[in-house]
């Protein structure tokens, strides 16, 4: 057997077209333009990256883009206080505070100061909990895309069972309780399961953010389950840097039914899932309907 590939690429440019032309219909119909302003200190290059390529994207996407960039050794206080000018700031429905921050700053204070309705990342401590107790709430970015390719690809997942490798408070966790949402049997699995390939096999949705890279093999996966890859590793092979995921593509691609790729499945998913958050946060903030097929 060989598993069908989910192209997260092509997917995710429908999720930002679907964005795009609902944000256009917020323009003509009631004069709103939804905003993001991301927050980046310092100067870590791959986070550099990212925070241009959101950017790009926003403006792509026909919201308008806010970007901060402080010094490395910006303070506390400092920070805070535009968080709260962000808070206030009615052009502003998302805020985004561009992860790692330095050390010398205290991650959890930072990310709680967010407005929980503006937090489109979804890692304020309301929003977990609200996501926990099956509230509406906004959801992080990546697991929202994971979800989406699945229901995508799948339809309905009731009944389905579904095995989370990685515990982490950004995928891990959040993915399982999205998947809880939809009445799927859900694991949690991580580094200390015992007989993790075995546990990994009586999965129908096997989804791999343990960020060790190729560690899921085809021995790990059930014969036709569902693959869905969060890993982006940089790893040195025959003298070239190459990016590859958690999963050992081929070996389970020979196994699975179906599978994201890395790069071009989930990777390209997470920007298109914020756009889609903060354009839910605006449509909300506005008592407006939200968009459909773009939220948990
Ligand atoms: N750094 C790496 N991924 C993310 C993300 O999804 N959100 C934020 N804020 N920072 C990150």
């Amino acid at each position: 057997m060989t598993a069908a590939i989910i192209d997260g690429k092509a997917f995710a440019a429908k999720v930002r077209g679907e964005v795009a032309a609902h944000v256009a219909r917020l323009k003509e119909e009631h004069g709103i333009q939804p905003g993001l302003a991301v927050v980046l200190v310092g100067e870590d290059p791959a986070s550099q990256v990212y925070v241009s390529s959101k950017g790009k994207q926003t403006v792509e996407a026909g919201m308008a883009s806010f970007e901060h960039k402080l010094e490395a050794d910006t303070s506390e206080a400092d920070l805070l206080a535009l968080i709260d000018r962000l808070n206030k700031d009615p052009k502003v429905h998302g805020i985004l505070v561009q992860l790692p921050l330095p050390g010398h700053l205290n991650s959890e204070l930072v990310i709680n100061s967010i407005d929980p309705a503006k937090d489109v990342d979804g890692f304020h401590i309301s929003n977990v909990g609200l996501l926990g107790t099956g509230q509406k709430s906004m959801v992080p970015c990546t697991p929202l895309g994971c979800l989406m390719m699945l229901r995508d690809h799948h339809g309905k997942l009731a009944g389905m069972n579904a095995v989370v490798v990685g515990r982490s408070n950004i995928v891990g966790k959040p993915m399982a309780q999205l998947l809880l949402g939809d009445s799927c049997t859900v694991t949690i699995a991580h580094s200390r399961t015992k007989d993790l390939a075995a546990v990994c096999r009586g999965a129908d949705i096997l989804v791999a953010a343990v960020g060790r890279p190729e560690m899921i093999t085809g021995e790990y996966v059930k014969p036709g389950a569902t693959v869905i890859d969060v890993g982006i590793n940089r790893i040195e092979r025959d003298g070239k840097t190459k990016l590859v995921g958690d999963v050992e593509f081929a070996s389970a691609a020979a196994v699975a039914g179906a599978i994201t790729p890395v790069p071009g499945g989930v990777g390209p998913m997470t920007i298109a899932c914020l756009l889609a958050n903060t354009l839910t946060a605006c449509c909300r903030a506005n008592g407006l309907p939200e968009p459909s097929g773009l939220t948990a």
